[in-house]
């Protein structure tokens, strides 16, 4: 063959492996509002980065006539690219060939990219949009799954994994996101279930659609298997590089700090004046946090999921923390199971990838009840308390209102190795809250008065006392729980401070070959 030739069937070839299934298929995928695989991978990429891998690979399944159809990268593109010039190792699966189902080869192709992320030390981003096992593959199909899932779990805690859902994702392929550290789900489009509506029928009775079984909402509030709900594709891919922006390459890097042009000593007088008066009174935490990060910018993860608790990604003087914040504005803050675990991971995943803490308080306790103690609240709460005092990234504390009981102690508390523990002048620090309190220390005295206008007065006095006593941060900072009270218009400047102070801090808990978190 004449070099020319040989030229001209190598560009024949990769033209031919861009049309994945072919162009009926591009076009049915593009009818249902969904991109081509190739398209993603063109979004998230800064332009022209991308380098592919294995595009020639094919199926070797001789079944079912499958040795009569061939297409080339066999259903999901693998490579490397930049991201804002930084690494990323990504796969994305291709609906249009075999319906992005997984083979043998498709599942060697994203385990290569996986072992060259681990190797290189980038992080990975896998796009899902697939029919699952490739069902004439058989247990060579099983395989493959499982040895992708292996890959995850070594990977977690070293490389950040982040998943991307822009299709069907079911059966036991929903594993292998559920192992990463994040998914997006795009709405409408996307689909996420261990059995299917069909099986759900015939098992249960139930009858439900993908949307109401599975769909980006139901993840993104009720499950909170997604972290992050996006309007369509685009606005996922986008999500996807801003989280990346946050985050180191690896768990032995420093996430990136960017130049920052917000003046690291503004004052916001308002938050002087923030907090209501009245300590039944909500407040938005987004707008405490919105005041004192850079820029206002605050990226939340799981935004739709326990509201009870805010988690996210701001930054600080340029540097990248994580923020984690009692929502007053919602069932008055308090910890629930939802809450707890939502936290928990987000610490552990902020722990384990150097990113500095920031913990704002404000809560009235656990949630009471039956359903949460049937539900394991002890456990469930466990895990946050057990993630905070695991962590060993600088962790600064400010108590803005309330911080009774257990929850005290949970929220990253000077006693859980808090490094930095600030309060305002607005500060609550007790075990419990006045009401409860007196009911609990004034029973007996209280069951004795008959009069209700007598027994009124002496309830006021007794909270008045208990107040004069609890209701301040004085108490908490005699102790040295509490390393100082700061007002609050100088938050922002008290937490740079203190994240400047903390950047070289070292901690390393005792050797052990892994904790025992109660899951
Ligand atoms: C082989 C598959 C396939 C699969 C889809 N296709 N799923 N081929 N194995 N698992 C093919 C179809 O034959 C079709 O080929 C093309 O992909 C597009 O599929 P359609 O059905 O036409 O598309 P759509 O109507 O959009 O429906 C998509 C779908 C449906 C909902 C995903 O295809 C479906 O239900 N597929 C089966 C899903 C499933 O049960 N998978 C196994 C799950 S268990 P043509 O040639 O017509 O274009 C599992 C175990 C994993 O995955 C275990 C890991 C531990």
């Amino acid at each position: 063959m004449a070099f020319e030739d040989k030229i001209k069937e190598l560009l024949d070839k990769r033209e031919l492996a861009q049309l994945g299934g072919g162009q009926k298929r591009i076009d049915a995928q593009h009818s249902k509002n969904k991109l081509t695989a190739r398209e993603r991978i063109a979004l998230l990429l800064d332009e022209g980065s991308f380098e592919e891998y294995d595009m020639f690979v094919t199926h070797r399944c001789t079944d079912f006539g499958l040795e009569k159809q061939e297409y080339l990268s066999d259903g999901v593109v693998t490579g490397h690219g930049t991201i804002d010039g930084r690494v990323v190792y990504v796969f994305s699966q291709d609906f249009t060939v075999f319906g992005g189902s997984l083979s043998e080869s498709f599942a060697k192709k994203i385990c290569k990219v996986m072992d060259q992320a681990m190797k290189v030390g980038a992080p990975l981003i896998g796009i899902n949009d697939s029919g699952g096992a490739r069902i004439q593959e058989g247990v060579q199909s099983l395989a493959g799954y499982a040895e992708i899932f292996e890959r995850n779990i070594l990977a977690s805690g070293v490389i950040p994994q982040i998943s991307a859902i822009f299709g069907p994702c079911a059966g036991g392929a929903v594993y292998s996101p559920a192992l990463t550290d994040f998914i997006i789900m795009s709405k409408d489009t996307s689909y996420m279930f261990v059995t299917g509506p069909k099986v759900v029928k015939t098992v249960t009775g139930e009858i439900v659609t993908d949307e109401e079984l599975g769909g980006a909402v139901v993840h993104g509030s009720k499950s909170g298997v997604s972290h992050m709900i996006a309007d369509d594709e685009q606005e996922g891919i986008m999500l996807i590089r801003k989280l990346m922006s946050y985050l180191p390459q690896n768990n032995l890097e420093e996430p990136p700090v960017v130049p920052c042009d917000d003046p690291i000593d503004r004052l916001e007088d308002q938050l002087n004046y923030f907090i209501p008066d009245n300590p039944n009174k909500p407040y938005d935490i987004k707008d405490i946090i919105h005041a004192i990060v850079d820029n206002g910018e605050f990226l939340e993860i799981h935004r739709h999921y326990a509201p009870n608790i805010v988690v996210g990604f701001s930054r600080f003087n340029g540097m990248p923390v994580g923020i984690v914040a009692n929502q007053p504005s919602y069932l008055a803050g308090v910890l629930d199971i939802n809450a707890s675990r939502k936290a928990a991971r987000f610490v552990r995943f902020c722990d384990a990838f150097n990113i500095p803490l920031l913990t704002l308080v404000d809560v009235p306790g656990f949630l009471p009840g039956t359903a949460q103690e049937y539900g394991g609240i002890i456990i469930h709460g466990a895990k946050l308390l057990f993630a905070y005092g695991e962590a060993t990234v600088p962790k600064v504390t400010i108590i803005l209102r309330k911080a009774y009981g257990g929850a005290y102690d949970v929220m990253s508390s000077k006693h859980l190795r808090g490094d930095i523990n600030y309060a305002w002048p607005t500060a609550e620090i007790a075990v419990m809250g006045p009401k409860g309190a007196i009911e609990i220390l004034h029973s007996k005295k209280l069951s004795e008065i008959t009069d209700q206008k007598e027994r009124e007065e002496y309830i006021f006095k007794a909270e008045a006392e208990y107040k004069a006593k609890f209701a301040n941060p004085y108490n908490a900072a005699r102790y040295g729980f509490i390393d100082d009270v700061i007002e609050p218009r100088n938050t922002r400047f008290r937490v740079i401070r203190a994240l400047q102070a903390l950047a070289t801090k070292k901690e390393v808990n005792p050797p052990k070959k892994h904790s025992n978190i109660p899951l």
